[in-house]
C-alpha cells in the first residue's frame, strides 16, 4: 500500500471510531437485550455492528458526544414493523441493571410491552441526566425507588399500567423539574406525600386505581400549575381541602370512588374546573349556593354522596353545565330552571329524597 492509501485507511478508521457508540455504551446495551425476549417483531435484530449510535431500533445518542441518550421502545406504536406484523408488541424478560452503565441517558421509554416483569432498577436514580422515564403497560412489580428524588432532571415519572405496590416514597416531592407523574392502575399504598406541594412544575397528575389512604394534602394549592388532578378509586378519606381558588389552571378533578367526607368547600363550584367526579364519596351537607360565571362544566358528578337540601339557586348562573349527575342523594325540593338545565333528562336527578318540577313530576 502507498501512503496515500495508509493515510486513508486510518482516517476512515479514525473517523468512524468518533462516530461510533462507546463499547462500553454498546457491552451495557446488549447486557439490556440479554434480560428481555421479543419473539414477534424482531425489534433487537436490528442491534447489530459496532456502532449503536447507527440504526438500532429505539436507541438514539448524543449527536456530539456519540453516548446513548435515549431508549424509546414501544410496543403500541406505528412504526411500520408492527404494521408488517399486524400486531402490538410483547416482550417478557426484565429491565436489567445494565442500562444504568448508560449513564449519559436522557430518556427511558420502555411502554406498552404487557409482559415485561421484575422490578424498576435500583441504580436508576443514579442516572444524573434522565428527564423522561416511561415503563407504562408492562407487569413491573415492587416499589417506586426510594431515592427517586434524586432525579433532578425528570419531567416525567409515567409507571401506569403495571404492579408497583409499596408507598410513594417522600422524596418524590424533591422532583423538582417533575411535570407529568402517572401512577395510574397499581397497587400502591399509603398516604399521598404531605408535602406534594414541593412539586411546582406539575401540571399532571394521575393516581387513579391504586389503594391509597389519608387525606388530600393541602399542599396542592402550591402547584399552581397543575391541570389534571385525578384520585380515583383509592380509599381517601378525610375532607375537601377548600383551595380550588388558588390553582387557576386545575381543570379537570377526578376523585370519584373515594371516602371523603366532610362538605364541599365553595371554592370547587366557581373555579375553573370543568370535569368535577366526585361521585361515590361519603361528602354531606348542602351544595353551596356558590355557582356563577366562572362555572362551567363539562361534567359535574356529584352522585351517590350524602348531599341534602336543595339544588342551590345559582346554579342557573353558571355559564355551562354539559352532563349533571345529583343522583343517588338526599337533595329535596324544586329543580331550578334556567339554560344550563333545559338540556337535562330525569337520571339526572333519580335516587333523592324529594327533588320535583321538570325533568321530574311536578312540584
Ligand atoms: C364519575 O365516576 C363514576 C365512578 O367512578 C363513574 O361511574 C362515572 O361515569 C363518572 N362520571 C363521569 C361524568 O365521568
Amino acid at each position: 500500500m502507498d501512503l496515500v492509501s495508509i493515510l486513508t485507511v486510518l482516517l476512515v478508521a479514525a473517523t468512524s471510531a468518533v462516530n461510533a457508540c462507546p463499547p462500553s455504551d454498546r457491552a451495557a446495551l446488549l447486557a439490556f437485550r440479554a434480560a428481555l425476549h421479543e419473539p414477534y417483531l424482531g425489534i433487537f435484530n436490528s442491534w447489530t455492528g459496532n456502532d449503536c449510535c447507527h440504526n438500532w431500533y429505539g436507541v438514539s445518542c448524543d449527536p456530539m458526544t456519540r453516548r446513548v441518550a435515549d431508549i424509546n421502545l414501544r410496543g403500541e406504536s406505528e412504526d411500520p414493523i408492527f404494521e408488517k406484523a399486524h400486531r402490538t408488541g410483547f416482550m417478557t424478560g426484565s429491565i436489567s441493571p445494565a442500562i444504568c452503565r448508560l449513564n449519559r441517558l436522557s430518556s427511558i421509554i420502555i411502554a406498552d410491552w404487557k409482559g415485561i416483569s421484575g422490578e424498576i432498577p435500583r441504580c436508576i436514580t443514579r442516572l444524573p441526566f434522565l428527564r423522561i422515564l416511561d415503563l407504562i403497560g408492562n407487569k413491573i412489580s415492587g416499589d417506586i425507588p426510594a431515592d427517586i428524588g434524586n432525579l433532578r432532571r425528570l419531567t416525567v415519572l409515567n409507571v401506569a399500567d403495571n404492579l408497583i405496590s409499596g408507598t410513594i416514597p417522600p422524596s418524590i416531592a424533591g422532583l423538582s423539574s417533575l411535570m407529568h407523574l402517572d401512577l395510574r392502575n397499581n397497587r400502591i399504598s399509603g398516604e399521598v406525600p404531605r408535602d406534594i406541594g414541593r412539586l411546582t412544575m406539575l401540571s399532571r397528575a394521575l393516581l387513579s386505581r391504586n389503594q391509597l389512604t389519608g387525606p388530600i394534602p393541602s399542599s396542592i394549592s402550591n402547584i399552581y400549575r397543575l391541570a389534571d388532578l385525578d384520585l380515583s378509586l383509592n380509599k381517601i378519606s378525610g375532607p375537601l381541602p377548600d383551595v380550588f381558588r388558588k390553582m387557576p389552571v386545575l381543570a379537570t378533578l377526578n376523585l370519584d370512588c373515594n371516602k371523603i367526607s366532610g362538605n364541599l368547600p365553595p371554592s370547587i363550584i366557581n373555579s375553573g374546573i370543568s370535569i368535577l367526579n366526585l361521585s361515590q364519596n361519603a361528602i354531606g351537607g348542602k351544595i353551596p349556593d356558590a355557582f356563577g360565571p366562572r362555572s362551567y362544566f363539562t361534567a359535574l358528578d356529584l352522585s351517590h354522596n350524602n348531599l341534602k337540601g336543595s339544588i342551590p339557586k345559582s346554579i342557573a348562573m353558571a355559564s355551562f353545565i354539559g352532563h349533571l349527575d345529583l343522583s343517588h342523594n338526599h337533595l329535596c325540593g324544586p329543580i331550578p330552571a334556567g339554560s344550563p338545565f333545559d338540556h337535562l333528562e330525569a337520571s339526572s336527578f333519580l335516587y333523592n329524597d324529594c327533588l320535583c318540577g321538570k325533568p321530574l313530576r311536578a312540584c
